[in-house]
């Protein structure tokens, strides 16, 4: 057996009402024994899925590969079991590393100096050993260390990815309220968008749907536009094994692909969007234009619309009663033979849409509990 084709289990994380559709996403690149966890989906495979689950899974914020598990009633477990982790075998006191923690236990109060103690075991080994130690580097590190601590366990893991995998490098701009993209991502998985009748998005802002729209259209991996993946500074990195599974991968994308449109009333927000679309060099594919949703002119008698309006949280709004309503009167005046799909915080607006919805899904847009909600105007 070759060291590349070695099974290890691996932790994929999310966002909150997304694990299925990751689930899916993960069977689909090959993984086995896929498990639905909190915000998570556990998954089995060798090393080259681990390189292309970071590469393609859309819904995926970043992939864990446990190292160590173990019990932590009193503090000084924590530093006692990661102080004797061989952990000159990951980097060397010349490398950096981050350590981000999660504590949902009593034994520590503080998930920020969990990872403070984390740091502390990890660099007094390589004291004790070499007589000197990693630097801290949390935007940049070799190694990015991730402690979950859960029901008096502590799981310690390398972090494959690196920064959050929501950060596809594409989006260079953005404006006061922008989706996270792996909630984007999977939003449109939700939707059932068969990826055919053309997309909208009428209230775009920084294009966010509308990128993701594109490339899952065109099966463009999610990581097309990313500089780098943590695995790249790993001991065991294959860079052989990575040219392959991305020419494999990139093989797949497709010339062409449905048409896509965005809107917005705010001529700021378009040439936000106008900018970020034009680094991922999709001009040609996803048009643009400054319009308020009530002046829109369909294009086309059949779609999909998929579009984030204000929930006047982060972005205000003068009347978001009226506002609402307006949308569902130009949804039904307009936008017969279309399939709208609109995400919101504010539950009792969405009701203001007047519309019967014919789907009602729970979503999580950063910590506001949303409805995803679709309404169809045949
Ligand atoms: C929450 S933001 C959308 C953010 C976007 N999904 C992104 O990722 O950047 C809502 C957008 O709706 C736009 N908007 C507000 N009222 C509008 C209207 N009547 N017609 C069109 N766009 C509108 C705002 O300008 C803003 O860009």
């Amino acid at each position: 057996m070759k060291k590349e084709d070695i099974v290890s289990e691996y932790t994929a994380k999310t966002v909150a009402g997304m694990e299925e559709i990751l689930q899916r996403e993960l069977d689909l690149l090959g993984a086995a024994n896929t498990k639905i966890l909190k915000r998570a989906v556990s998954f089995e495979g060798d090393k080259a899925l681990l390189y292309r689950a970071n590469y393609c899974a859309r819904t995926a914020l970043r992939i864990l590969k446990p190292i160590l598990v173990f019990p932590v009633t009193k503090q000084e477990d924590l530093y006692n079991n990661i102080n004797r982790i061989p952990w000159e075998e990951y980097i060397s006191n010349e490398s950096s590393l981050a350590v981000d923690a999660v504590n949902a236990t009593s034994v520590f109060t503080n998930s920020q100096y969990v990872a403070l103690k984390t740091k502390d075991a990890v660099v007094d080994r390589f004291r004790e050993k070499t007589g000197s130690r990693p630097d801290v580097d949390l935007d940049n590190p070799d190694l990015r260390i991730n402690i979950h601590l859960f029901k008096e366990t502590c799981t310690v893991s390398l972090d494959s990815s690196g920064s959050s995998l929501h950060k596809r490098g594409y989006r260079h701009v953005t404006g006061p309220a922008p989706l996270n993209e792996v909630l984007a991502a999977g939003l449109i998985q939700l939707s059932g968008w068969n990826r055919t009748v053309p997309f909208h998005d009428p209230m775009c802002g920084s294009g966010t749907l509308l990128i993701e729209a594109n490339m899952y259209a065109r099966n463009m991996p999610s990581g097309y536009f990313r500089p780098v993946f943590g695995f790249e500074k790993w001991a065991d990195y294959d860079a052989e094994l990575w040219t392959r599974i991305k020419d494999e991968e990139n093989a797949k994308i497709t010339e062409t692909g449905p048409e896509i449109y965005g809107s917005d009333i705010s001529s700021r927000a378009i040439a936000n969007a106008t900018e970020n679309v034009g680094f991922t060099r999709f001009q040609k594919q996803i048009r643009l234009e400054v319009a308020a949703f009530e002046n829109t002119v369909p294009k086309g008698t059949a779609g999909i619309i998929i579009c984030n309006p204000p929930y006047d949280e982060r972005m205000e709004v003068d009347d978001i009663i009226t506002f609402y309503k307006s949308i569902g009167d130009v949804l039904k005046k307009k936008y017969t033979g279309f399939e709208a799909w609109i995400i919101s915080s504010d539950l009792k607006a969405l009701k203001f849409i007047g519309l019967h919805p014919s789907k009602k899904i729970t979503v999580f847009n950063g910590p506001l509990e949303c409805r995803f909600v679709r309404f169809s105007l045949y």
